[in-house]
């Protein structure tokens, strides 16, 4: 039986990675790691194990992989693009030392790693266009940098120790339980948010800026079928791309106003967000998760908007 640490079970995405493998494994063998000052609360924490495991104090980790005979760990402690580009020292710091951390310990401890990477790994040199899984990764941005350090260390960890790291390059990922914070898609995940409250949206990416954006149900997958794939079929390790739909901010308005033909968008374009925007893929190919690991995601833009839509709408009105 497997038993999995969820480190940032906080955070957007974990709080509901921890709930879809509670789901799947039984509440009792997924820990719910937190940082002092964002305990989980409501259903995380009363539906199963919470610890403290903060990445750059690698004994909380240590402790709570020994007290809970962790085999697996999910690491989804990470600042965005935007807010590490302010911050920078803190992000190299939870991003990487704290991945060093959690290698050391997962070496010691023999526990499977699963680290995402990210679109934002790659760079304005690297092709926008059906982006190769093996290609240029440059990116200009310390979110970038440390997301490729993270695909190029959690390597080095399995082909020199044997630790069983694997991981995705995550696109934007679109949710309506936790929001995303100082990312550069979290305006695809606002946008609803105005929408069912009635609201104007001001959109701070121009019209025609294409990224790869996810619904959060395909991203669990993706990260739980990943670390059950069978290891004889990997090819790749760190990180696969996956892709599930493609936009810019012109197309995902007209797919809610589909829904609500009087809400508004304008454009106040924030030149950071923009640049940033402008460096990622367009759509990756991904053609190697498909074949090493059978991935394949369910929602389009169309159908992500209806649930968006009415998840929101239970949740805010
Ligand atoms: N959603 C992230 C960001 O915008 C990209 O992985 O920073």
């Amino acid at each position: 039986m497997k038993n999995i640490l969820v480190i940032g079970s906080t955070g957007q995405i974990g709080s509901e990675l921890a709930m879809h493998l509670r789901g799947i494994y039984g509440s009792e063998h997924v820990v719910a790691g937190y940082i002092p000052g964002a305990e989980p609360k409501g259903e995380l924490k009363e539906s199963g194990p919470s610890a403290i495991a903060d990445v750059v104090n690698a004994q909380t980790i240590a402790d709570a992989v020994k007290l809970y005979n962790i085999d697996t760990i999910y690491n989804l402690a990470a600042l965005l693009s935007v807010v590490a580009e302010s911050k920078p020292r803190l992000a190299w710091q939870i991003g990487i030392d704290g991945l060093w951390n959690i290698l050391e310990i997962a070496r010691e401890n023999k526990c499977a790693v699963f680290t995402p990477s990210s679109i934002g790994s790659f760079g304005l040199e690297t092709p926008h266009d059906m982006t190769p899984q093996d290609t240029v990764q440059r990116p200009r941005t310390i979110y970038g940098v440390s997301k490729v350090t993270t695909e190029l260390l959690s390597d080095w960890y399995f082909h020199k120790y044997g630790v069983d790291t694997r991981s995705v390059r995550f696109p934007g990922i679109i949710s309506y339980v936790t929001p995303p914070g100082g990312g550069t898609t979290d305006y695809a995940v606002d946008i609803y948010y105005y929408a069912v409250r009635g609201e104007r949206f001001t959109c701070p990416i121009k019209a025609g800026t294409r990224m790869d954006m996810m619904y959060m149900p395909d991203a669990l997958q993706a990260a739980q079928m990943l670390m059950e794939a069978d290891p004889s079929r990997l090819k790749h390790r760190n990180g696969f791309n996956i892709a599930a739909m493609s936009f810019g901010p012109e197309t995902i308005y007209e797919a809610i106003k589909a829904h609500k033909p009087g809400f508004e968008m304008v454009y106040d374009v924030d030149p950071l967000k923009q640049s940033i925007a402008e460096s990622w893929p367009d759509m990756m190919d991904d053609t190697c998760a498909r074949q090493e690991w059978d991935w394949a995601p369910k929602f389009g833009l169309e159908e992500m908007t209806a649930d968006m839509l009415d998840k929101l709408t239970k949740k805010l009105l």
